[in-house]
């Protein structure tokens, strides 16, 4: 289960509260007649215990919002400088709002606290041309899975060299691709890529530079799917196994193959860093052992990515400087305890440079007040996206927070789940979140950190077209992915 546990108990409002008529199109009784009875903060269930009821439902928390979020005088809310009903009014919605001054400087805050190291950014939280230019003009790395994240990183002006390849089932074509343009590194996961990068090296009179990808056994604290070091599933070689030493080994003695070191991802979301503790030291002894074998020491170690970010008021994310920090120590601990030259460290964070810059904007269609156990009633506020713009509380019960971004409100909190249009009862966007009681059709509301893995995992579920992403920097709105339209779903469908 993802560490923040899940599904709190649910609004309870007493049975006398008048509930909304089917087809009613706002919600003033929330507000006027008191749809909770005598409603009083006492009279509603907090939602989980850790959602806070706000003593302003106006308020941005600034833990969520990207930097230069604020709401203006008007109380609507503003992306550096620019209001989201501008945004809306000029792209429609469901939209994706990226500040690109609050991008950058998360970039540049992972390569200056990590200073010495090499920083990839994973491309798979949100990759287009724009950002490869940005990570690029940033100075850090990137990381892609894919042969087609390859194609967009080049375009936006990647340097190959500081790109690195990942992917458990990579294509012939794939690793063809990476090594004619020269990609800095292959991050090797099965003995069937290893032979497969033998052949393609032999053919095409190259070597290829890899990190073999190794599970190191941690557990991380994160929801299963998202935990990748443990031993049962289907990335990299298992150190406890033997496998991974194997695989070093065959690499090293591959004349195809420029081995380079070792990988090592446990998951995503983790906010402790005992398991990068755990799984350091592994890494490290694995390094020894490997030494030992054959007389070579590993020049580099990749620690991976995985540092969480704030979705909701409960997160307490580290910063770079104290991550950075904890991590140095940690490796040098374990250099020292086996004897070890220094390697040349890298991490990958994906979500912690992507996620907090971008919000998502929605239009509120319906509002709808239905009876549940107990005698207590739910808020469901219905939006003009849903899971195919967001999968992960879907996928995996990931929390999220909101606000109604148009306007502000005098009207009392009220606990709301913010449901999407699919055809899909698990299609919730943000599961627990007070909203004013007068949420009503037409108001606009944002859902901050929306920037990682939500575009880049959309999907056209109920034939949805994947909604754009624009950029804003100084007041001025670019966009980096436009509309998808019904014509491009249409041009996929063959009627022969
Ligand atoms: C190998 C690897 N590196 C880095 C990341 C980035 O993780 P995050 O976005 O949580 O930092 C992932 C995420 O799945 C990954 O699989």
């Amino acid at each position: 289960m993802d560490h923040r546990g899940r599904g709190g108990p649910s609004v309870h409002l007493p049975l006398s509260a008048p509930t909304m008529a089917e087809g009613s199109t706002t919600l003033p009784c929330m507000t006027h007649m008191h749809v909770a009875g005598s409603i009083h903060a006492d009279a509603v269930a907090q939602g989980p215990q850790w959602l806070v009821r706000p003593e302003d439902v106006n308020a941005l928390d600034e833990r969520l919002w990207s930097t230069s979020v604020v709401r203006s005088d008007e109380g609507v809310v503003t992306v550096a400088g620019l209001g989201v009903d501008q945004i809306a009014r000029e792209v429609g919605t469901p939209v994706y709002v990226v500040d690109e001054a609050d991008f950058r400087r998360r970039a540049r805050g992972f390569a200056e606290a990590f200073a010495g190291w090499d920083i990839y950014y994973a491309g798979k939280s949100f990759l287009t041309s724009k950002v490869a230019r940005w990570v690029a003009e940033e100075g850090l790395c990137l990381d892609v899975c894919s042969g087609n994240e390859l194609t967009v990183a080049l375009r936006g002006g990647m340097d190959p060299a500081k790109i690195g390849l990942h992917g458990n089932n990579k294509s012939v074509e794939e690793l063809r691709l990476a090594l004619e343009s020269g990609v800095g590194r292959i991050i090797v996961d099965s003995l069937d890529e290893i032979s497969r990068l033998e052949t393609l090296a032999t053919e095409l009179d190259t070597t290829a530079r890899v990190l073999v990808r190794v599970t190191t056994g941690v557990e991380a604290h994160t929801h299963e799917y998202i935990a990748t070091a443990h031993e049962d599933q289907k990335f990299g070689f298992s150190i406890q196994g033997g496998q991974a030493l194997m695989a070093l080994v065959r690499c090293q003695q591959s004349p195809g193959i420029e081995l380079r070191g070792i990988h090592s991802h446990i998951g995503s979301q983790i906010f402790d860093t005992h398991g990068f503790e755990v799984a350091a030291r592994r890494t490290m002894r694995l390094m020894a052992q490997f030494g030992q074998a054959t007389g070579v020491s590993l020049p580099e170690l990749d620690l991976g990515g995985g540092f969480g970010i704030a979705y909701t008021a409960e997160d307490t994310p580290a910063t770079p400087d104290a991550l950075s920090a904890g991590l140095t120590e940690i490796i040098e601990h374990e250099r020292r305890a086996y004897g070890l030259h220094q390697p040349h460290l890298s991490i990958e964070p994906g979500r912690a440079i992507s996620g907090p810059p971008a919000m998502a904007v929605y239009t509120v269609g319906t509002v709808k007040v239905v009876d549940i156990e107990g005698g207590a009633q739910r808020v469901y506020v219905s939006v003009d996206g849903g899971m195919s713009d967001n999968i992960r509380p879907a996928l995996y019960a990931a929390e999220y927070s909101a606000v109604v971004a148009n306007r502000t409100s005098t009207a009392r909190p009220v606990l709301c789940r913010v449901v999407g249009k699919h055809c899909e009862g698990g299609d919730i966007l943000v599961r627990d979140v007070f909203l004013p009681a007068d949420v009503r059709p037409g108001d606009l509301v944002a859902v901050p950190a929306s920037g990682a893995y939500s575009r880049a995992m959309a999907s056209n579920y109920n034939h949805a077209t994947k909604p754009p992403v624009v950029s804003v920097k100084d007041g001025q709105l670019s966009t980096m992915l436009r509309r998808e339209t019904l014509d491009d779903l249409l041009a996929l469908d063959v009627l022969d």
